[in-house]
C-alpha cells in the first residue's frame, strides 16, 4: 500500500514534471522556502484567486438573516475590495505589534549552528535518521544491546550524529546505562526513549529532545525570539530611520485603509473589506513543500461589524458573524471538492490566540505529509484590538476610528460632543435618538492562497494502477486550469481541419488546448495529469457522420457527440 510519503513524493514529481510547481531560482541550486508556479499551477492559482474574489467580493454568501445587500436589513451586509503596497510606513508594524511580537522562540546548535523553531524540535529529532538507528538498537532487545550502541556510535554514529553525546563520549555515557539504570526502565518506556534516552544522547543529562540537534545530535543553545519580517530599507540610506519591512500579512493594509474605504464608499456596518496578495515570512524551519514558505499569497477579508454592547436587540452580534464567517468559510472549501472528512474546524485554545484575537477557528486540512490535519485558513475575532491600535499609533486616540451610527464615517480626531463613548447600551443608544460612537469590531477569514493550491493538488491526485494513464488529477472544474482539449486522431486526411475550428470555437470562451502530436493514448494521460476534464477527438467517423468522441477524465469514459455541440457540452458539464 502506498505510504503517505510515497503520495507526496508522486505529488511533488508530478507537479514539477508538468509545470505546476517549481523550486525558485532551480538553475542555481534554488533558495530555501521560495516556489515558482509553472504554466499549470499559475493558471490553477489564478482559478482559486477568481473563485474566491467571486464567492467572497462579488457575489458573497447571504448573511445570518438569508440575505446578502446594502446593510438595509438586519444580517445583510456589504464586500469591497483593496490592492495596498507590500512595504509601507514601519509604524504600521508598531502598532500592529508584529515589531515586538512577532517572533518565534528559536535554538541554535552549538555545533552545526543549525537554526530551530523551539518547538518544532522534538518532532524534527524523531524523524532524523540518526534517531530512527538508536531508536531501533535501543528497542530490539531487552536489556538494549550496549555493544551494539558503541559499535553504532564509533561508525555510523560519526557521519549521521557527531554531535550526539553517545558519539562524542561513548564510554562515559553507555557507563551511566550500566550503572542499574537500565534495569529500573520497563519495556514501553524503552519504546519512548524518552526520558532516560537523554542518558543516551548527552552525557550532562540534559533533556532529551528539547536540547538536541535534529541534524547533527549536537547541544542547542537557550531559545531566543527571532523576528520573522524581512527588512529592508528605503531610499538611499540603510539606517534605522530607513529601515521598513515586506508585510508579514495583508491585513494591515485593510486595516489602516478602513477610513479611506469609508469615506469613498458608501459601506456602513457591517461590511468586509477583501484583499489578495503576497506576503512574506522569514520561516526558520520552511517545509511541507509549498506549505510553511517565505514568501506566499493570501486571501484576507476584515469584516467590521458592531461590538455586542451596541447591537440592537435581534441583530448579528461580532460572535454571530464570527460564527458565521467559520460555517461559510468551511462550504466554500467543500464547495470545491475539498472532502469534508479532510477537513477540520478546530478552536483554539485560549494559549494558542494571538495577542490580537478572542478567538479563531483553524479550519483544517489533512495533507498527505502529516497525520494529523494541518491549518488551511485562520477565522479570527479580533475584536477592536487593530483600529484601536492605529488610532493610537496614528491619531494620539484610540477612538480615533470609530464610527457614528454605523454608517458615519470615523471623523478626525477628537470626539463629537453628542457622542457616547464610553457608555454601553443605554436605551436612547439602541433606539438611535442619540448618536452611538463605538470601534468597530473585526471578524477575520484569513486563507493562504499557496496552502489551499496545495491542498487542491493533494485532493486532485488520484493513482489508479488499472487505468491506460494511472496518474490523473480530478480537478473541481472551476479550478481546472485546462478544461478542455481538441485532439484530431492523426494530423491528416482533413482530421486536422475539422478539429482547429472546434478548439478555436471553444477557446474564445474556456482555456482550451490543441494538440495533434503523439499517440492518442500519450495525448489522453497528458491531459489526465493536468487534469483536463473533457477532451474531444476527431476521427474518421466525424468525416462520416459529424460526430467527435467525449472522453471524461474521471472514469474514462467516451460518447460520441454531434461536433457542433461541444461548447455547449463543456458549459453544460462543467455547469459554468
Ligand atoms: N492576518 C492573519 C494571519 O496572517 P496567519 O494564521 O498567520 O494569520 C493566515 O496566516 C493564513 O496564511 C494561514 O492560514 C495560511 O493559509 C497562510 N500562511 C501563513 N503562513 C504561511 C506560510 N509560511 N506559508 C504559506 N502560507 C502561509
Amino acid at each position: 500500500m502506498a505510504t503517505t510519503t510515497d503520495t507526496m513524493e508522486k505529488i511533488v514529481a508530478l507537479c514539477r514534471r508538468r509545470g505546476f510547481i517549481f523550486g525558485s531560482s532551480e538553475i542555481y541550486g534554488g533558495i530555501g522556502g521560495f516556489w515558482d508556479y509553472g504554466p499549470l499551477g499559475t493558471e490553477l492559482k489564478r482559478n482559486i484567486k477568481d473563485a474566491w474574489w467571486f464567492d467572497m467580493v462579488r457575489n458573497p454568501p447571504p448573511g445570518p438573516g438569508g440575505r446578502v445587500g446594502n446593510a438595509h436589513h438586519t444580517g445583510e451586509y456589504q464586500m469591497v475590495g483593496v490592492d495596498c503596497s507590500i512595504i509601507m510606513n514601519p509604524k504600521v508594524w508598531e502598532a500592529s505589534g508584529h515589531v515586538s511580537g512577532f517572533s518565534d522562540p528559536m535554538r541554535d546548535c552549538k555545533l552545526c549552528k543549525g537554526r530551530f523553531r523551539d518547538d518544532q524540535i522534538e518532532e524534527a529529532v524523531w524523524a532524523s535518521e540518526w534517531h530512527a538507528e538508536v531508536n531501533e538498537i535501543w528497542t530490539e532487545t531487552t536489556p538494549p544491546n550496549l555493544d551494539r550502541l558503541k559499535s553504532w556510535a564509533s561508525k555510523k554514529g560519526k557521519k549521521l550524529a557527531p554531535g550526539l553525546g553517545l558519539v562524542r563520549e561513548p564510554d562515559a555515557v553507555l557507563a551511566q546505562l550500566s550503572e542499574g539504570v537500565l534495569e529500573q526502565i520497563d519495556e514501553s518506556d524503552r519504546k519512548k526513549i524518552n526520558p532516560w534516552s537523554n542518558l543516551l544522547f548527552n552525557p550532562n543529562g540534559q533533556q532529551f529532545a528539547c536540547d538536541t540537534c535534529p541534524t547533527c545530535g549536537g547541544e542547542l543553545s537557550e531559545p531566543r525570539e527571532f523576528n520573522l519580517m524581512f527588512q529592508t530599507y528605503v531610499g538611499a540610506l540603510q539606517d534605522a530611520a530607513s529601515r521598513a519591512y515586506l508585510r508579514p500579512e495583508t491585513a494591515q493594509g485593510i486595516f489602516v485603509n478602513f477610513k479611506n474605504v469609508m469615506d469613498s464608499t458608501r459601506v456602513k456596518i457591517p461590511f468586509g473589506i477583501a484583499q489578495i496578495g503576497k506576503a512574506f515570512r522569514n520561516e526558520i524551519n520552511p517545509r511541507n513543500y509549498t506549505f510553511r514558505s517565505r514568501e506566499f499569497e493570501q486571501m484576507e477579508i476584515e469584516f467590521f461589524c458592531k461590538p455586542e454592547e451596541f447591537c440592537r436587540p435581534g441583530e448579528p452580534t461580532s460572535m454571530d458573524w464570527y460564527e458565521f464567517w467559520r460555517d461559510a468559510r468551511i462550504r466554500w472549501y467543500e464547495s470545491l471538492n475539498i472532502k469534508s472528512e479532510k477537513l477540520r474546524p478546530r478552536e483554539q485554545g485560549k494559549d494558542e490566540l494571538a495577542h490580537y484575537s478572542s478567538a479563531c477557528t483553524d479550519i483544517e486540512y489533512l495533507f498527505p505529509f502529516s497525520d494529523e490535519p494541518q491549518e488551511l485558513e485562520g477565522v479570527a475575532h479580533r475584536g477592536d484590538f487593530d483600529l484601536r491600535q492605529h488610532g493610537k499609533f496614528a491619531r494620539g486616540d484610540d477612538m480615533a476610528f470609530a464610527v457614528i451610527n454605523d454608517s458615519e464615517p470615523p471623523a478626525s480626531a477628537g470626539a463629537d460632543s453628542r457622542t457616547s463613548t464610553t457608555s454601553p447600551v443605554s436605551e436612547p443608544a439602541r433606539g438611535l435618538k442619540s448618536a452611538v460612537r463605538y470601534v468597530p469590531h473585526v471578524i477575520e477569514p484569513s486563507a493562504g492562497v499557496d496552502r489551499f493550491a496545495l491542498a487542491v493538488i493533494c485532493e486532485a491526485y488520484c493513482h489508479d494502477p488499472d487505468r491506460a494513464s494511472p496518474e490523473f488529477m480530478k480537478f473541481h472544474p472551476r479550478l481546472a486550469p485546462i478544461k478542455a482539449a481538441v485532439f484530431p486522431l492523426v494530423a491528416k486526411d482533413g482530421l486536422p481541419e475539422i478539429a482547429e475550428p472546434i478548439y478555436r470555437e471553444i477557446k474564445k470562451h474556456l482555456p482550451c488546448q490543441y494538440d495533434a502530436k503523439q499517440s492518442i493514448g500519450k495525448r489522453y494521460a497528458r491531459m489526465d495529469e493536468a487534469g483536463t476534464p473533457y477532451c474531444f477527438t476527431i476521427d474518421g467517423q466525424t468525416k462520416q457522420d459529424g460526430t467527435v468522441t467525449v472522453r471524461n477524465r474521471d472514469d474514462a469514459s467516451q460518447v460520441r457527440i454531434d461536433k457542433s455541440r461541444c461548447l455547449d457540452y463543456l458549459k453544460d458539464k462543467l455547469r459554468l
